[in-house]
């Protein structure tokens, strides 16, 4: 046979094969160009990176928003800054992400970027922290702690605990954030009903441990005398037992120190004695976000507002199981 001959005869016997194959698995799934357009893909503006909660956060939304889920998360860290966060809004509406979750630094100046996403048809769902706008139909609904009622938990406790006389050192978050906002009101309004009670410092540490330092740092070089931290979250209080114990104190014992967050990290530190109570701010928002997005994808309208159950740590009721137990 010649060998031009010969090529034809194969090739048909090839095509002759295929069709056969075809024809007995049925028809074949037309290959989507890239596994990326079935994500649905969401745009996540993150506070930072400042404390183990905001750790323990990021990671409960990435894991909540996997491809293996069905999602593609874009994460934009905004090192705490808020003209990040507006940036990051404006590049997640310019891509044109299918959902925009922001969890934000402060509470106002929200109402600009938040109507260019509504006018882009993007649905907005805020964690954490709440927002203030004057038209709340921008965002579609929130999901976040109650932080007035981890305040009122804590000076509950310190009432309970507290001499009349007792003079308190108050570390706070980064003011205007709701989680300081709710808290600072607490102590403020506690401070009103027990004019036993004095407060020797009030500043803010904006929620990091080198600034919760440098602030106790501070007043025990300046001599200044306190029987009680309340700082508003875990990092700042790692900081000021690090400068307690610098300057010879045993957090404790001379020092009170109360904290938010109860991250796993603060809570060994109860059970230690360091840390004599830490009221919960619970972080994992991932699954609730994505159960909030589930119900919107089937039609479903989720409630406007959740609050996430939260409880309160000291020696009384603490275990090592729980510890072991928390995400973050
Ligand atoms: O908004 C939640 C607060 O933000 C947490 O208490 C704090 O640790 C975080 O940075």
């Amino acid at each position: 046979m010649k060998p031009l001959l010969k090529r034809s005869l194969l090739r048909a016997i090839c095509v002759g094969l295929s069709v056969l194959l075809c024809a007995c698995t049925g028809p074949q799934p037309r290959t989507e160009p890239s596994d990326e357009r079935k994500l649905t893909v969401i745009g996540f503006s993150q506070v930072g990176a400042e404390s183990d909660w905001r750790n323990g956060n990021t990671k409960s939304m990435q894991q909540a928003f996997s491809a293996e889920n069905g999602y593609r998360l874009i994460l934009e860290d905004a090192q705490q800054k808020q003209e990040k966060q507006i940036t990051a809004i404006r590049n997640f509406i310019n891509q044109g992400v299918d959902y925009i979750v922001l969890a934000p630094t402060t509470e106002r100046g929200w109402d600009t970027v938040l109507a260019e996403a509504n006018a882009a048809g993007i649905p907005v769902i805020i964690v954490d922290r709440m927002i203030e706008v004057a038209d709340d139909s921008l965002f579609t609904c929130w999901i976040g702690s109650d932080f007035r009622k981890e305040g009122d938990t804590a000076v509950a406790w310190m009432d309970a605990h507290m001499p009349e006389d007792a003079r308190i050192v108050h570390l706070q978050g980064s003011i205007g954030s709701s989680a300081q906002i709710g808290r600072t009101e607490g102590l403020m309004a506690a401070l009103e009903t027990h004019p036993g009670w004095s407060l020797v410092f009030q500043g803010s540490g904006d929620f990091i441990q080198a600034k919760g330092q440098e602030l106790v740092e501070s007043l025990l070089k300046s001599g200044t005398e306190f029987d009680v931290i309340f700082s508003e979250n875990d990092n700042m209080a790692y900081g000021a037992i690090d400068a307690l114990k610098a300057a010879g104190l045993q957090p404790g014992k001379d020092v009170t120190i109360i904290s938010f967050d109860a991250s796993s990290t603060a809570l060994r530190l109860v059970l230690s004695g360091a840390i004599t109570l830490d009221v919960e701010c619970n972080p994992m928002h991932g699954p609730r976000a994505r159960s909030v997005i589930e119900q919107l994808r089937s039609g479903e309208t989720p409630p406007k507002y959740t609050y996430v159950d939260e409880t309160r740590f000291d020696a009384s009721n603490l275990t090592e199981e729980i510890i072991s137990r928390r995400g973050y």
